[in-house]
């Protein structure tokens, strides 16, 4: 996804989550190997890889994959070897192999904007795990009384070591409600050392999926809720929770 590929310098700095412990808690009790669909920058695949599991991982963004290869080149040689990634795209990807645990982290799943798109990426899913596989997808609980449309919120300014640069970040939602998307505007303000400012503009469009909806998406391609959780602690989801975490487990298809 070419969006990825300007926000990639970026995305580490902006993208910390408290959602490691979960995911290797998972892994601790259902075993590897573990597919990270949409890993991006390698986050979840290098805590993955360096606590001993099997990975693969793939993505549509060149900028993001390289840099999660640069990490990988810089581990010991049986952390790298753990760890197998490439190029793919959610909704047709084919690995070739099986895995124990599936999962669609950090909000990957509501780039998936029609129906179509999601039911394509789940199948796909579905027939890269094991017998009683296991699913975990994250997505964001939109709150609409947290962020009003169409208003500039600052975000804050960073510091990147990596390109020796100050960010002063803002962002935008505004909702097509009537398609259950949110489109979210991340304005970068690079500042350079001539006081000239360089923008980027992160445009993504953002499919949310409410609770119940989720339970029948997931079972209409085969797979079964086991839970829901609104954080990473895995509090019940409520209104205010962050996010909307569903486990489920793959299930035989009676077709
Ligand atoms: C929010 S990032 C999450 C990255 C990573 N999973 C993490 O936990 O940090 C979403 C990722 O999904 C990727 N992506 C978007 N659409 C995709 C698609 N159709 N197939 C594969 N990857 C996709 C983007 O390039 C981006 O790297």
């Amino acid at each position: 996804m070419f969006t990825y590929d300007i926000y990639a310098p970026w995305y580490d700095l902006q993208n910390e989550m408290d959602d490691v412990e979960f995911y290797l808690d998972s892994l601790r009790e259902y075993g590897g190997p573990v597919l990270d669909a949409g890993c991006g920058t390698g986050r979840l695949l290098l805590a993955f890889a360096r606590e001993g599991y099997e990975t693969a991982g793939f993505d549509t963004s060149q900028e993001m994959l390289e840099r999660a290869r640069k990490k990988f080149a810089a581990e010991a040689p049986d952390v790298r070897e753990r760890a197998a990634i490439s190029f793919g795209d959610m909704r047709s990807f084919q690995l070739g192999r099986k895995f124990k645990v599936g999962l669609f982290g950090c909000n990957t799943f509501q780039h998936l904007l029609t129906n179509q798109d999601q039911d394509q990426a789940l199948q796909s899913m579905y027939n890269h795990l094991e017998d009683d596989g296991i699913l975990l997808l994250q997505t964001t609980n939109v709150r609409f009384h947290e962020h009003d449309p169409d208003v500039l919120y600052h975000r804050g300014r960073e510091f990147n070591p990596e390109t020796n640069q100050w960010v002063d970040g803002s962002y935008v939602y505004h909702y097509h409600q009537h398609l259950q998307i949110m489109q979210f505007t991340l304005l970068l303000d690079i500042i350079g050392e001539d006081d000239r400012i360089s923008r980027k503009q992160i445009v993504l469009n953002l499919r949310y999926t409410f609770p119940p909806e989720l339970e029948r998406i997931l079972a209409s391609n085969g797979f079964a809720l086991e839970a829901l959780y609104g954080d990473f602690s895995r509090n019940p989801v409520s209104r205010d929770s962050p996010w909307i975490i569903a486990q489920a487990r793959k299930r035989r298809l009676n077709i």
